[in-house]
């Protein structure tokens, strides 16, 4: 079976170790496609490592790194680049996605921080980008990422975006509750930013629920349900460019499976409501 771009479409879940076994004896008919961090799987031998083969070779698969800290000032990791190829290639799986923004030594999702949108940053994200896609043979879907500070601004968040997109030649993942979060807490109107960015690079989506700590000012968790504002946001992404392949993200707070596929069902729903043929048929 081949897991290649063709075949990512409809909406996935964010796996989850703990989920494993349920998903092998019980697959949720509502979940096409899951992602995994390959960080967290790399160099895992025995039952685990044999059970995620498993579901790899029964199911689509997209990977979503936590540490390859592209706008990061240490040199690039590139034994962690190749060991992420190997993975790819033993899994099968076609696309590889990783956030836009850098992180601390310890690698984890919580300590992300802010790239300046400056010329220099674009340089030199740009080049890593590059570096990271001539290894690994393909290109690589870049995230839009949630921010509390921004420090030296010379240009708009979208301009960054758009210019590292098109100079590295990249896609784009797009995550619909990090436009929300971001837009509550800087005070932008989040549909105006949603179609302005380049709709025609996005190679699939994200959702996730965040902590509201006042009207002013929300933190990206995922650790709780997806608020109705940003189940919006995925329609009106839809509605603007098309369809995209889209998934679950919940790392903490982790509720049991079913709950969790109440929310892709959400998703798949959505999809379909957006769909012209579906529209047609009211
Ligand atoms: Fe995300």
């Amino acid at each position: 079976m081949t897991t290649g771009p063709a075949s990512l479409h409809g909406a996935g879940l964010g796996l989850r170790r703990a989920f494993v076994r349920a998903l092998l004896d019980t697959p949720p008919a509502a979940v096409d496609f899951y992602e995994i961090a390959p960080e967290n799987w790399i160099g895992m031998g025995g039952a685990n490592a044999r059970r995620l083969r498993a579901l790899t070779e029964r199911h689509p698969f997209v990977c979503h790194g936590l540490s390859l800290s592209l706008g990061g000032p240490a040199p690039l990791d590139l034994e962690l680049v190749r060991a992420i190829g190997d993975f790819l290639d033993v899994h099968d799986i076609a696309v590889y996605s990783e956030h836009l923004s850098y992180c601390s030594d310890d690698g984890q999702l919580y300590d992300l921080l802010p790239i300046p949108f400056t010329e220099a940053a674009i340089d030199h994200v740009v080049a890593r980008i590059g570096q990271v896609q001539d290894l690994l043979g393909r290109r690589i879907a870049v995230e839009n990422v949630s921010y509390y500070a921004a420090p030296g601004q010379e240009m708009t968040e979208l301009d960054f975006i758009g210019a590292v997109l098109e100079r590295a030649d990249c896609e784009l993942l797009l995550d619909v509750n990090n436009i929300h979060v971001n837009a509550v807490n800087h005070g932008y109107d989040a549909l105006d930013f949603l179609r302005a960015l380049p709709g025609e690079r996005i190679r699939y989506g994200h959702v996730a629920g965040h902590r509201v700590v006042s009207p002013e000012l929300c933190i990206d968790t995922h650790g709780s349900a997806v608020i109705d504002p940003v189940w919006s946001l995925l329609a009106a992404a839809y509605e603007h460019f098309g369809v995209f392949p889209t998934l679950l993200e919940r790392d903490f707070d982790i509720p049991p499976l079913a709950q969790l596929v109440e929310e892709v069902e959400q998703i798949a729903l959505i999809q379909r409501r957006a769909l012209p043929e579906q529209r047609a048929h009211g």
